[in-house]
């Protein structure tokens, strides 16, 4: 079993001055990571696609000749909160990175989705720094191979933001102890492709922009409530017990089974949010009246439109790519768009 042992950083470098730049998708979890234990250790296993278009661009600019200091500007505006952030992030991470508190950063980032549209960006964003890092530590403390510095990043990124860890790699991306080979608490893996049905490989997420702006109840202050949540036990051995049909499911291109299961997970998390003490609801009206326009549309067509939800008020719209996508897609825009603030829809893909 792989050990935080493995990523200690080498004590050896030699720093100089450097500019990296890296990209790095969101992704959205169909069984979900929700409560955790301390170093950002989950209470349970998750699986999520990894999106394509929605993703943060990040460059890197390390001064060796400058104290430790963090500077950063998101779409060329300077962040205080966000440079605060990662100084801190950055401070956790030195027994893995030994040169990380030499030098002044200057961190210009922009996702390719829009601002404060509720999409979170923190698991894109980590994934593009952890990537950069591991760029620096490359020219500084040498080369791993490619598969190591890739399990490095996904190790380091989880330890900015968890669900981040799963956007290094492409595909269906697991983290957490589990029935699926080589996965781990500490960092994801790659969901085997050979394992899963053609009929999940080509699928579509728009998310409807229900909700745009700040969160009421932050994702860290809703895995720290799992901790009191007398579900929290039951739901842990859920998520565990619901790899197993899911793994079934994806190599026998069950879409029924798919659906159910998806859908399930997404009302789990907004459940248990529900019934956490003080009890939160991110979801709005607009969330409950798409949910169930796509249960009637379901109904009536039979067509696979189904959702997932983040911690938010957003949909996350599923389909594949198929024949029938034209009638799904008329649905969405004539019935569903409506129920979103602004008209806002992003149209992402899952990339393999
Ligand atoms: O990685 P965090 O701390 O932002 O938590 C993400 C939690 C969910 O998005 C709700 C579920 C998941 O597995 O991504």
């Amino acid at each position: 079993m792989v050990t935080t042992q493995e990523f200690l950083g080498k004590k050896d470098f030699i720093i100089n001055n450097q500019t990296v730049s890296e990209s790095c998708p969101s992704n959205i979890a169909l069984i979900k990571y929700w409560g955790k234990y301390d170093n950002q250790i989950p209470a349970n296993p998750s699986i999520s696609y990894t999106l394509n278009h929605c993703k943060t661009n990040t460059t890197v600019e390390f001064l060796a000749d400058e104290p430790f200091s963090v500077q950063t500007f998101l779409s060329g505006n300077e962040e205080i909160k966000f440079a605060e952030k990662i100084e801190k992030y950055f401070n956790n991470i030195e027994q893995y990175l030994p040169w990380i508190l030499q030098g002044k950063y200057i961190i210009r980032t922009e996702n390719t989705f829009p601002h404060s549209s509720g999409i979170a960006s923190s698991a894109s964003g980590f994934g593009a720094i952890a990537k950069c890092l591991m760029q620096l530590d490359e020219f500084f403390s040498g080369k791993d191979s490619e598969e190591e510095s890739l399990r490095k990043a996904s190790f380091l990124a989880r330890l900015g933001s968890g669900s981040a860890c799963r956007s290094l790699y492409n595909g269906l991306v697991v983290w957490g102890e589990s029935q699926v080979k080589g996965s781990s608490d500490l960092f994801a893996v790659q969901y085997p492709n050979d394992e899963i049905h053609d009929v999940f490989k080509n699928f579509n997420d728009w998310v409807l922009l229900i909700h745009e702006g700040q969160k009421s109840v932050s994702s860290t202050v809703g895995h720290g409530l799992m901790n009191t949540n007398p579900y929290a036990e039951r739901r842990f051995l859920e998520a565990r017990e619901n790899f197993e049909p899911m793994k079934e499911i994806l190599r026998n291109g069950d879409m029924h089974g798919f659906i159910k299961l998806v859908e399930h997970e997404a009302l789990t998390l907004h459940a248990m949010m529900m019934m956490s003490d003080p009890a939160f609801i991110l979801m709005k009206t607009g969330t409950l009246e798409v949910i169930n326009k796509v249960w009637d549309f379901r109904r009536i067509t039979g067509l696979p439109l189904f959702f997932t939800l983040d911690a938010g008020a957003n949909v996350h719209l599923l389909f594949p790519n198929d024949l029938e996508q034209n009638k799904i897609e008329d649905f969405i825009n004539q019935e569903l768009l409506p129920f979103t603030q602004k008209n806002g829809v992003v149209k992402d893909v899952m990339r393999f």
